[in-house]
């Protein structure tokens, strides 16, 4: 594999700069990828371009854990540029196998070097023994090409071990344009059978006609299908995103490889969620990154010498037939001192200048209350403003430089909670344990101020400064 000195960008401003976030040490990053436990450490790989702050050939970065929260940068471990990933190492996942760490990506492929459309994608293996050095499989790609009612489009697999046999899911798109995600099985990880497609687009309007990042796991007895498509079209407040990522729940049928399941629905409801990677933890927790960020989306932080960053690691869980997401609780690790600490306040508002940007906000409230959130800066700018409706159940997130509200409906008895973690140019809400996920970036320089109202002063806030090592 080839094995470049890299020449990163320059960090010139530290302004948006996150401490507890993963990020790339410098340069352009998108999807998580291979996401895994092994040898005692949580792996999380990213979509890396370190030479410049836009997308390029991808390379993956990486980092690894022992406790979920915080992490430890490590070496470019896949680097483009052989036979069969001339032009990128794309989004894939990673599986251990007799004590060896696989890792399973697409290869991306142009050919024409002038045409950016023109390109041919395959899938490919990469292995390592210390979880730090990769080695590419000699006998790449594993999947040359896609099955014959495919486009180009064949990217993304994520794997697992069921009964003895591998699987991948792959993103897709058909002939005749449709998303979709297909799967493949495999008994050694290096042959892999074609079994059809498990889920297609009803109309590119209605569900896309690339489903990226596909990711097929059952929890709770359901088996979900996280995926992101390209090309839904807005639908009033829903689908706002340039792209969407969102879920089906159903059943997976094991003799069709077919799943039989309800409506796309969005995971996260804010501005910069893309991408999502899962895996069960040994203590048997599913959990997932996203990507912070949105295709075609500003990114301020590209004029300081990097771009893009991963969410808070999240738990999935499933309720009355939703996926709930809420930060792992391994959170209570970055706590570094309270802050705020308020129980039933004598006042219906609170205000509270925070002294960082980087802290986990707690609140609980009577669910029968409105609540209004409002995050500002020191000139009493909004940067987000979080309404709850109590007797609809509405929760909206109006975000300043966005005509366009967020929108969704919680289900609430008894009391309401709300989960914010601020993290200098990133904001992520969790409403109602989850129920409710808006994953935002937000970019001010100045000090933030967090307002919290509600229709009773039956309620409590605590808040932590947080800190880890990144
Ligand atoms: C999703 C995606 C993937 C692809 C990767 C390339 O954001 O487009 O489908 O593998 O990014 O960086």
């Amino acid at each position: 594999m080839k094995n470049e000195t890299v020449n990163y960008p320059e960090i010139t401003n530290e302004r948006y700069r996150l401490n507890y976030h993963i990020t790339a040490p410098a340069g352009w990053m998108n999807d998580p990828n291979g996401f895994c436990f092994y040898k005692g450490y949580y792996h999380i790989f990213y979509q890396h371009h370190p030479e410049s702050v836009e997308w390029g050939p991808m390379h993956w970065g990486h980092s690894r854990s022992k406790d979920l929260v915080n992490w430890e940068r490590l070496p470019i471990a896949l680097f483009p540029g052989d036979k069969e990933d001339k032009d990128g190492c794309f989004s894939g996942s990673a599986i251990v196998k007799d004590d060896r760490l696989y890792l399973i990506y697409t290869g991306h492929n142009l050919k024409d070097e002038n045409d950016p459309d023109s390109y041919w994608q395959n899938q490919n293996l990469a292995f390592s023994d210390d979880g730090i050095n990769f080695q590419k499989y000699a006998g790449n790609p594993v999947i040359s090409i896609p099955p014959a009612d495919n486009a180009a489009d064949f990217r993304d697999p994520k794997i697992w071990y069921k009964n003895g046999k591998y699987y991948i899911v792959i993103g897709s798109k058909n002939e005749v344009g449709l998303g979709r995600v297909i799967m493949y099985s495999s008994e050694n990880l290096e042959q892999w059978d074609y079994l059809g497609p498990i889920a297609t687009a009803k109309s590119v309007d209605s569900e896309g006609f690339v489903w990226e990042c596909p990711d097929l796991f059952e929890i709770e007895g359901q088996d979900v299908l996280i995926m992101s498509p390209q090309g839904i079209k807005a639908d009033e407040l829903k689908y706002r995103n340039f792209f969407q990522t969102g879920y089906l729940i159903g059943k997976f049928d094991e003799d069709t490889h077919t799943l039989s399941h309800g409506e796309f629905t969005e995971l996260d409801f804010g501005h910069d969620f893309y991408a999502t990677q899962s895996m069960l933890t040994p203590d048997g927790r599913r959990i997932a990154f996203g990507w912070m960020d949105m295709w075609e989306s500003p990114m301020p932080e590209q004029q300081d010498g990097w771009a893009g960053a991963l969410t808070f690691p999240r738990e999935l869980k499933m309720k009355a037939g939703k996926l709930l997401m809420t930060p792992v609780k391994e959170i209570e690790k970055l706590r570094k001192k309270v802050l705020l600490d308020v129980v039933n306040p004598e006042q219906n508002t609170i205000s509270f200048k925070a002294p960082t940007k980087s802290f986990e906000y707690l609140a609980n409230f009577d669910g029968k209350n409105d609540v209004v959130v409002k995050v500002q800066d020191s000139e009493r700018k909004l940067l987000l403003e979080l309404n709850y409706r109590s007797e609809t159940g509405k929760v909206t997130l109006q975000k300043y430089n966005d005509d366009l509200l967020r929108e969704t409906n919680i289900t609430v008895s008894g009391q309401m909670d709300i989960h914010l973690l601020m993290d200098n140019s990133s904001a992520e809400l969790f409403v109602n344990n989850g129920e409710a996920c808006f994953s935002e970036r937000i970019y001010d320089e100045k000090e933030l101020t967090i307002e919290t109202s509600s229709g009773s002063t039956n309620y409590d806030i605590k808040i932590y400064e947080l800190g880890g090592e990144m």
